[in-house]
């Protein structure tokens, strides 16, 4: 089965990080709303959802992908470079140790799930202000035995590797070239978001389809004529916490019930 963990959205999702984006009211109720949507599609497109319940105390725990990175053979949990979001790995490393033996970031080194992205046995690892070198260290460490090449990639003007790129397809990557190096992806095909539309390229891939927040038309114009399938999820109020569809999940295979 597909598994998808999530957590509830913390009442002090107004409160979270920013880095790349301006501070602006957040309407909560709505940002719930957008999230129960967010799972349903999860659930639509195969997945089997285990929801965390919200954590009040850390404003960004809704942002699960950054906790962990899952692979087959394990799951390594991360220390996030915002020193604000280091309590939400706990919780996540007990929901996963029922699925995969651990492994964990340690200190000096940061790494945040954003920035990693796995197509196969490529694992590409934003060198941003959340990850630093002693964290993709850690995990090239973690990863290299199982046969995974691990490569960190130079970004720009954003949060994380995969606000700049996102696979679409087992051979085919959507890209904002002004936020970062293409070359690493030189193996693949590669879309281009519409460039009025810069937050378009996070985009989470299922078996079944990939999600997309709403927002961003011309981009998703330019998924469907390359014969990609598109669920388009509003997801504004978690957008203005600097949040995507990939933030919110971890998604993996496991034989084990949710
Ligand atoms: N607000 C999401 C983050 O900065 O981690």
């Amino acid at each position: 089965m597909l598994l998808a963990i999530t957590r509830g959205v913390s009442a002090r999702l107004a409160e979270g990080e920013l880095s790349f984006v301006a501070r602006e009211p957040i309407d909560l109720a709505l940002a719930r709303t957008q999230h129960r949507r967010y799972v349903e599609a999860l659930r639509a497109l195969g997945c089997t959802v285990r929801e965390l319940p919200a954590d009040d105390d850390l404003a960004d725990s809704v942002f699960v992908e950054d906790t962990a990175v899952v692979v087959d053979e394990l799951a390594v949990v991360t220390r996030p470079g915002a020193p604000s979001r280091r309590g939400e790995t706990a919780s996540i490393a007990a929901a996963l140790a029922a699925y995969r033996p651990l492994r964990e970031i340690l200190e000096p080194g940061t790494l945040d799930g954003g920035d990693v992205l796995v197509i196969g046995r490529r694992v590409f690892v934003g060198a941003s202000a959340r990850s630093n070198a002693d964290g993709i260290a850690q995990l090239r460490e973690a990863l290299t035995p199982h046969g995974y090449r691990v490569q960190a990639v130079a970004l720009r003007d954003c949060l994380h590797l995969k606000s700049a790129v996102t696979a679409v397809a087992a051979d085919t990557v959507l890209v904002n070239p002004d936020w970062v190096d293409t070359r690493p992806f030189d193996a693949f095909r590669q879309i281009r978001i519409d460039p009025s539309e810069p937050h378009a390229a996070n985009t989470l891939r299922l078996p079944q389809g990939l999600i997309q927040p709403a927002c961003f038309p011309r981009t998703r114009q330019r998924l469907e004529a390359a014969g990609i399938v598109v669920t388009g999820v509003d997801l504004s109020e978690l957008q203005k916490a600097e949040g995507a569809v990939t933030c919110c999940s971890l998604v993996f295979r496991t034989n084990h019930a949710a």
